[in-house]
């Protein structure tokens, strides 16, 4: 089940409060940075407590269980944060993990960067996605409830504390758009959040015809932090070394379960010479000559192509090919070509 985030922002977590008594929520189990090894903090803007907002969002497509996964992904995250963003260290105060460990990002003490204009009288909290486009877990939830309750009795946080409808900024990793509560619109991950070069390529006449079925032949990723730096990879690739005008493909999609924006809609590909005006490229990053794309890709690529059709963007008689189909290549890979032959609209 999908649930929108804009609907999971509005948690009753006020109401919690109102009907349950406050000592039942205990303090949550805290990871320290020291605990997750994270480098030195070096931010120096102190918060001046209790604050009077609070700011929630969730890092899409980061999916952690466990402590040691998501300690990884936090020391990437910080190394992206600064090397990449050239900020002091992680964008948020806390971040909970769905195992309902909350992890200590820039702490109680320091401003975050989370949300301009609120940085210096909020404390940010974000939730590790659990899947893309679906709420924090259960026990997420509950550690989130316990840390703020735990910040409103430490005087971190104002008891009158207000949660903002922010117009989703470009929040470190997690997509600026807003999720589509449709099931068969996956939330494809924008361009800005792997960072792209612009470009000005020539447009698209849409409605596609055709769907071409691509792999990257390169290395594969099935963890969020992996496919950015993959799909940033990629453009690099083909921009700098191929002359192409942007990354070749509309639409990549990772072992992570994540639709990564290419093009996009818009814009021609450069990945089947006849067909780059009339066919979306959507390419799987890894190889699949021998073993094809794991359960959840292969539902984020059917789940793109059903929203193509429903929003417009693919002809609803389109034809399924892969790329092997209409140029001498290996790709798609044999392994993903079987699946994909089962798949509605293919063309023999
Ligand atoms: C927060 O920052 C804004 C703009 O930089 C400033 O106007 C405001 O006084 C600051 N508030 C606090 C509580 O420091
Ligand atoms: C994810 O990828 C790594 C290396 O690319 C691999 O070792 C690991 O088994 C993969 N995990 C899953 C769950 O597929």
């Amino acid at each position: 089940m999908s649930v929108s985030w804009n609907t999971m922002r509005m948690l009753p977590w006020f109401l919690v409060f109102s009907t349950v008594s406050l000592q039942a929520w205990g303090t949550p189990t805290m990871v320290s940075r020291k605990e997750w090894g994270a480098r030195a903090l070096t931010c120096r803007a102190l918060l001046s407590p209790p604050v009077p907002y609070l700011i929630t969002d969730q890092l899409a497509g980061m999916e952690c269980e466990e402590q040691n996964t998501c300690s990884q992904l936090l020391r990437g995250l910080q190394s992206h944060s600064v090397h990449t963003k050239g900020w002091c260290d992680l964008a948020f105060n806390f971040l909970v993990g769905a195992d309902g460990r909350v992890y200590e990002g820039v702490g109680w003490d320091v401003q975050g960067l989370h949300a301009p204009g609120y940085n210096n009288i909020s404390l940010g909290i974000a939730f590790f996605g659990s899947k893309i486009g679906s709420s924090p877990s259960p026990a997420a939830l509950s550690a989130a409830e316990g840390l703020i309750f735990y910040a409103i009795q430490s005087g971190h946080l104002s008891p009158r504390y207000i949660q903002p409808h922010l117009l989703k900024q470009e929040i470190c990793l997690s997509s600026q758009h807003p999720v589509i509560p449709s099931k068969a619109c996956p939330n494809i991950i924008p361009r800005s959040a792997w960072e792209a070069r612009e470009t000005h390529c020539p447009q698209m006449d849409l409605p596609a015809k055709y769907a071409i079925i691509i792999h990257t032949a390169g290395i594969g990723c099935n963890v969020s932090m992996d496919c950015l730096l993959c799909v940033r990879g990629i453009q690099s690739f083909h921009m700098d070394k191929r002359d192409f005008c942007d990354i070749g493909y509309h639409f990549l999609v990772g072992e992570d379960g994540g639709v990564y924006e290419g093009l996009g809609w818009y814009s021609q590909g450069s990945h089947t010479y006849g067909y780059n005006d009339i066919a979306l490229g959507i390419a799987f990053m890894g190889n699949f000559v021998e073993k094809p794309p794991n359960a959840v890709a292969l539902k984020a690529a059917q789940d793109l192509i059903q929203c193509a059709v429903v929003k417009g963007y693919l002809d609803p008689n389109y034809l399924l090919l892969g790329h092997s189909d209409v140029v001498n290549t290996l790709s798609p890979g044999q392994a993903l070509y079987n699946i994909i032959k089962t798949w509605p609209h293919f063309r023999n």
